[in-house]
């Protein structure tokens, strides 16, 4: 029986992680001209006399007349790098670029260039007060996007991965103006500390209120909150979420429900302001615009000028989010040179890398359906509310919103394997589907090697002849199976009862359906 709530995970981390290699792509970023031809986001901000003193992207130019490197990827099978360009100057990301040199491995973003000039690229974040490290990297196939139709991939954040860079150059320091601005996947969060972008300590360790000025998106409530279930954008000024004025409840900061998010922050002397909006339409809202918080640290601000992405100012890297696109100004920019930033991203034209459905590329929701007749025709893989495991169940257009949820996968780029896939969640984020002693079930994805591999099914044609059959990449005479309702990873014949031969060849192949949810 599938009881209503959701059993929740702890979290889980791994310290370990990829090594960065750094080294001779870092100088390939070159710097920008004002002569731009098509303006980008830096464009404008160096109009309002408040530049780019930062501007990362793994999805397009910043700058119109930009050509330099976006991002530099490393595949598994041999430890090369590759660095990702533009299609043209001022343009959109050669993913092609990408999935060739990753065709058949698995690829980590390990540097994202900075388009300033400034050098103030990102790379793989070293261990810091609250956890250790270095961090994970970016799986570079996890978070599919098209950008005016081109395709590109953003940064993918699971926990326990994050980016820094602790020697920096031109970010505000002390009570310097600055501000920025961050894209993000408006769908993927958690509660965890702290999925930011922006103004951090520069030796990784906590040192007090106000050593921070970052832009936070998440549902953590451990200081701060806005109205709704979040998630909220708020600032990240160090021992602090803050959704508006001081600590605690601030109402003027709304729920966040757009797939993508534009988020922005700027802080001055006793000033500072959060804005949001829609990345695809509209405008910005103010969700706050005023004095400093009232606590010890705030005011005067004490910024180190260090740069964070996906992590807290101490390393806390128990949250996820996925980022596309920010850059970190010098001074405090105006409200209309906001306004005008947004609406060139509205322009840029943001798409979810895949709007088909019942297939199985990256980024599509879909349903697993069974194939074994008579019992099971119409039951579909879903995980269970009581518990973590993974059955099938019927499922029809008359089940709860909840059940049909629970049957709905979202397809990700294999973790362990890009030519294979993982299914994540539709309605628990952040988890995937992964076997473990050989049964299957719903867990947070830590960031480790070991999950990855589990979690990683590499799609066959239907071992009875209809549908596909999905193989454990780590167990590969094992495929995804149900058995007495349960879901498992089994062999045609094997010491396990799930291995059974009968049944076994229509019990592996599955329906890729329409999503439910
Ligand atoms: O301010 C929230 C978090 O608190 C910071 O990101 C981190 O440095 C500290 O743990």
């Amino acid at each position: 029986m599938v009881k209503p709530s959701i059993r929740r995970l702890g979290r889980a981390l791994l310290a370990t992680g990829a090594t960065a290699a750094l080294a001779v792509g870092l100088l390939t970023a070159t710097a920008a001209t004002s002569q731009a031809a098509t303006q980008g986001p830096c464009d404008i901000y160096a109009a309002g006399a408040t530049p780019c003193v930062a501007a990362h992207s793994t999805t397009r130019a910043l700058y119109g007349t930009y050509n330099g490197s976006l991002y530099q990827v490393k595949r598994a099978s041999d430890g090369a790098t590759r660095d990702i360009g533009l299609l043209s100057a001022g343009g959109y990301a050669n993913a092609a670029a990408q999935d060739d040199f990753c065709a058949g491995t698995s690829c980590v973003i390990t540097v994202i260039y900075d388009q300033s000039g400034k050098g103030n690229h990102l790379t793989q974040a070293p261990a810091g007060g609250a956890a250790g490290g270095p961090d994970n990297l970016a799986n570079a196939f996890e978070a599919p996007v098209t950008v005016a139709g081109h395709k590109a991939y953003g940064v993918y954040v699971a926990p326990g991965t994050g980016y820094r860079n602790n020697n920096t150059n031109g970010i505000a320091t002390g009570d310097q103006p600055e501000g920025m601005y961050a894209i993000f996947d408006g769908t993927h969060f958690n509660d965890g500390c702290c999925f930011d972008y922006g103004n951090a300590e520069t030796n990784s360790l906590d040192t007090g209120n106000g050593h921070m000025e970052a832009l936070y998106f998440g549902n953590n409530k451990a200081w701060g909150s806005g109205s709704g279930n979040g998630p909220w954008v708020m600032a990240d000024l160090e021992n602090g979420l803050f959704s508006g004025v001081n600590r605690g409840f601030n109402a003027g900061d709304p729920s966040v429900n757009s797939r993508f998010l534009t988020a922005m922050l700027k802080g001055g002397p006793n000033q500072w302001a959060l804005r949001g909006g829609d990345t695809r339409s509209g405008g910005l809202s103010t969700f706050y615009n005023g004095v400093r918080p009232n606590a010890t640290g705030y005011n005067p601000m004490h910024k180190e000028g260090a740069i964070i992405l996906g992590i807290g100012g101490d390393n806390s890297k128990w949250a996820q989010g996925t980022f596309y696109e920010g850059v970190m100004t010098s001074g405090y920019p105006t409200d209309a040179t906001e306004n005008a930033v947004q609406a060139n991203i509205t322009a840029a034209g943001y798409n979810s890398g895949s709007t088909s459905t019942g297939t199985l590329t990256p980024g599509s929701r879909i349903s697993l359906r069974a194939t074994t007749a008579p019992c099971c025709t119409s039951h579909y893989l879903r995980h269970d509310d009581a518990d973590t495991k993974v059955v099938i169940s019927a499922t029809n257009s008359s089940s709860s919103a909840t059940d049909k949820a629970d049957a709905t996968w979202i397809v990700r780029a294999g973790l362990a394997h890009s030519s294979c896939v993982s299914f994540e969640s539709a309605n628990s984020p952040g988890q995937f589907l992964r076997h473990y002693n050989y049964q299957l079930y719903l867990n947070t994805d830590n960031g480790g090697g070991a999950f990855a591999q589990d979690a990683t099914f590499c799609p066959t044609a239907g071992n009875s002849g209809t549908g596909t059959s999905f193989r454990s990449v780590n167990f590969p005479t094992k495929y995804l199976r149900h058995y007495n309702y349960t879901a498992y990873i089994a062999s045609n014949g094997g010491s396990n009862s799930w291995d059974s031969t009968t049944s076994w060849a229509a019990d592996t192949s599955w329906l890729v359906d329409q999503p439910w949810g």
